[in-house]
This record gives structure tokens, C-alpha cells and sequence, in this order.
């Protein structure tokens, strides 16, 4: 476990094994008498503390520092994380956002486990089956403790060992009190990478809102969205990528065989900027451009047909005035009702399911999917002409509709809700359940 976050490692692996097809079904009970490869244990706080700029944020902390420590898994392995709540009022639990645990480990409170008092603790096992870029957040009040600083990220890695001359760095973009910070800092995050080296930086957006990610001074490729790589993608410059809300993007570049630096912009002026001798690359401005991942890359099979499909939902986004929790407004609605009146989706084990998801609402929705990945197969009934295009956090903006397709294949009951987190708090929350 690499508990440095900010630091680049060297000699990470460059994910080609698992080009952008099938995502494998889970195996995910572990033996309970398998020992952890990966153990870690967490101690949640709610305290002051300081960004490496010094600014001092009211919040929480993981082990002390916000983000949390960063965990690095192999493919294959067993993650254990030992969650103490040290001093959290209102109790904490940790969501492996996008990593198809099995439900007892999902780390929703009042879903799946209680929130973990304060002086208790709570043990997540899972196997870290999918190699690619997660991340954990608490699942309790989400909207104040995932703003106030109960993050971090999870990387898996390829079972097999890494080659030479990679560079993998994790870029987590998050807002304390209005400040935008990459990996708790304020301002540029450096990462040493030599000229010829293939650097992997691993955007997680922990925001409300998208996020845009240009590159300046290379070209770049898209490698994975959500911890599923593409397949054979293509590389591209001028061009800017919209992460999702709670969405994960893996940007590659090749450094310039000059030595020049190149600068990864995360939502504005600062980013990542990657060099060796100088870092000093200047900005660049945001291309008019966005890479349309409806058609990026190329298609490949995705394991199961769409065009058979056991279940076809849809997920219908809008707004009414009513009540919720006895307090008038206007609230949002999924398939007309307000939660918590929303009826479930309702599966069987090994049903391939279809959903529609439309919006009507006025507002944009990043509609994130517990505990599966659904692959896109097409926006405002345009079909998908890229490579399988698999997410668990899907930006839908008003006005648009989505075809989405998944494999029930995690029995459990599990969130399909808005990662605008105060939106969840308004309401926009629905569930899948096994029958
Ligand atoms: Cu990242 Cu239900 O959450
Ligand atoms: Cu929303």
C-alpha cells in the first residue's frame, strides 16, 4: 500500500492486458479464511486540519491527512480495510465507488450496514478482481463528509508485473471550502517523468460537477473511463475529456523525446504537470473540442447481447413541488415519484437488463450505478460506434437520454443515484434490488 498520496510511482504497470471488451462477471465472496494481501486500516476523524498550502479546512481526515491514504491493489487480491470511527458524530462508512464488491462491503449506511458509531469499527473485504482507477468515500450524509474530506483513491492494478519506463500517478480533484486542490494541494501537482516515458495519470473527479481534462505540450490518449479500459484507443490533441461527477479518467502521454514538459490540466490552469529537468510548462487554453466517447476507439465485443435483454427499464428524471421529509420544495423524480415512494428495479440473477435513462429535469444528473458497470450503447437513440464505452457514473445532461446495458450479476440491493451529492440529498435516488 502506497500511503503517499501526491507521490508519482515509478514502474507501475501500463494497463494493455485487458483491452476494452467484457468486464469479467465478479467473483467476488472471498474465502473467509483467506488472509488479505492488501490490509489497511482507516481512522476517521472530524477535526482542523491543513492543506499543504496551509489553508486550514474544517472537516474530516482518514489516518490524519485528506485525502485518505492512497490504496494500491493487484488484480486478484484481497483488500481488507479496517474502518475505525475515532471521532465522526454522525457516524461513516466507506463506498468503493465503482469496484463491484459484493453487497455486504458497499458501504451504504442504512442500505447495506448501519453508519459506524463513533469508538467502533467496521471490516470491508472484497477481491480487487478489475484492474483500474476507483475511489472510496464515506456513504453516510454523503453530501457534508465526502465535501468535508472522507476520500481517497483506490488503484488496481494488473496482476502482472509492470514494465519499464511507466509512470503512473493518481490526480484526485477535489473542493475544500472553495479551494480547488489536486491530492489536497492547492496548485500544481508535479510528477518526475523522463523523455520517451509513458506516464499514466489517473483523474479522479470527487466533484459535483464534470470536470474538463485537456493535456498541453503532447498529444494524449483516453486509456480507461471508470476502471475499464478502452479498446484501442487513439491518440488525440486540441481536444478536452468531460469527467464525470464521481467518474475516473486515464489520460497516457508519451513525453516529448526533447525534454520539454507537458502540463495535464484538471478543470482550469492547474493540473499535473509532468517533466524531468524543467516544469515549467506553460499553460494551455481549453480546446473547443470534446471527445465524444459515443465513437472513441474500437468496438469490440462486450460479452453479452444487449439485443436480448430480460429486462428493459427506464430511468426517468424530473422535477415536481411536494414534500420531502415534511419540507415543502421542489423536489426531483424518477419515474414520477419522489423518493422514498420510488419503486425498485427489480432482477434476477443473470438477467441482462436494458435501461433507459431521460432527463427532463432542467438540471444535469451524473447517475452513478452501484455494485455494476453498464456499457453505453447509445445517446438520444444515436448507437455507440466506439469501443465498448463501460461506466458506473454516467453524465446525463436535460434534455438527453442514454441506453445503458448490464449484467445482474452482484445479488444484492444497490443505488443507481444522482453523484451530485446534494441532488441525493434531494431525493434522486432509486434502487436495484434480486429477486
Ligand atoms: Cu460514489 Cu453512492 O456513491
Ligand atoms: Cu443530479
Amino acid at each position: 500500500v502506497h500511503a503517499a498520496a501526491g507521490s508519482p510511482v515509478h514502474g507501475a504497470q501500463h494497463e494493455t492486458g485487458t483491452p476494452g471488451g467484457a468486464r469479467g462477471v465478479t467473483s467476488l465472496t472471498a474465502d473467509p479464511d483467506r488472509p488479505a494481501d492488501v490490509a489497511v486500516s482507516l481512522v476517521a476523524r472530524r477535526q482542523r486540519f491543513r492543506l499543504a498550502t496551509g489553508r486550514s479546512v474544517d472537516g474530516y481526515t482518514l489516518n490524519g491527512v485528506s485525502p485518505g491514504p492512497e490504496i494500491r491493489a493487484r488484480a486478484g487480491q484481497l483488500v481488507e480495510v479496517r474502518l475505525v470511527n475515532a471521532s465522526v458524530p454522525d457516524g461513516v462508512t466507506l463506498h468503493w465507488h465503482g469496484v463491484d464488491v459484493p453487497n455486504a462491503a458497499d458501504g451504504v449506511a442504512g442500505v447495506t450496514q448501519d453508519a459506524v458509531p463513533p469508538g467502533r469499527s467496521f471490516t470491508y473485504r472484497f477481491v480487487a478482481d478489475q484492474a483500474g482507477t476507483f475511489w472510496y468515500h464515506s456513504h453516510q450524509m454523503s453530501h457534508e463528509q465526502v465535501r468535508r474530506g472522507l476520500l481517497g483513491a483506490l488503484v488496481v492494478s494488473p496482476a502482472a508485473p509492470p514494465p519499464a519506463g511507466t509512470v503512473d500517478v493518481v490526480a484526485l480533484l477535489h473542493l475544500y471550502e472553495g479551494a480547488r486542490t489536486v491530492n489536497g494541494r492547492e496548485g500544481d501537482l508535479r510528477a518526475e517523468a523522463r523523455p520517451g516515458e509513458r506516464v499514466r495519470v489517473r483523474v479522479v473527479n470527487t466533484e459535483n460537477g464534470q470536470t474538463p481534462v485537456w493535456v498541453g505540450g503532447a498529444p494524449f490518449r483516453l486509456l480507461a473511463v471508470d476502471g475499464t479500459d478502452l479498446n484501442g484507443p487513439a491518440p488525440v490533441r486540441d481536444t478536452a475529456v468531460l469527467v464525470t461527477a464521481g467518474g475516473r479518467a486515464d489520460i497516457e502521454v508519451t513525453m516529448p523525446a526533447d525534454g520539454s514538459p507537458v502540463r495535464v490540466h484538471i478543470g482550469g490552469p492547474a493540473g499535473v504537470v509532468l517533466g524531468s529537468r524543467s516544469y515549467d510548462a506553460p499553460a494551455a487554453a481549453r480546446p473547443t473540442a470534446t471527445l465524444d466517447l459515443l465513437s472513441y476507439g474500437k468496438p469490440a465485443p462486450i460479452g453479452f447481447d444487449p439485443a436480448k435483454a430480460d429486462r428493459r427499464f427506464t430511468y426517468d428524471i424530473g422535477r415536481r413541488p411536494g414534500f420531502l421529509d415534511g419540507r415543502p420544495g421542489v423536489w426531483w423524480t424518477v419515474n414520477g415519484h419522489m423518493y422514498p415512494d420510488v419503486p425498485m428495479f427489480v432482477v434476477a440473477e443473470g438477467d441482462v437488463v436494458r435501461m433507459r435513462v431521460s432527463n427532463h429535469s432542467g438540471e444535469t444528473h451524473p447517475m452513478h450505478l452501484h455494485g455494476h458497470h453498464a456499457v453505453v450503447l447509445a445517446r438520444d437513440g444515436v448507437p455507440a460506434t466506439g469501443a465498448p464505452w463501460w461506466v458506473d457514473s454516467l453524465e446525463v445532461g436535460n434534455g438527453e437520454s442514454y441506453d445503458i446495458a448490464f449484467v445482474a450479476d452482484n445479488p444484492g440491493i444497490w443505488m443507481d443515484h444522482c453523484h451530485n451529492l446534494p441532488h441525493a440529498t434531494e431525493g434522486l435516488v432509486a434502487h436495484l434490488m434480486y429477486e
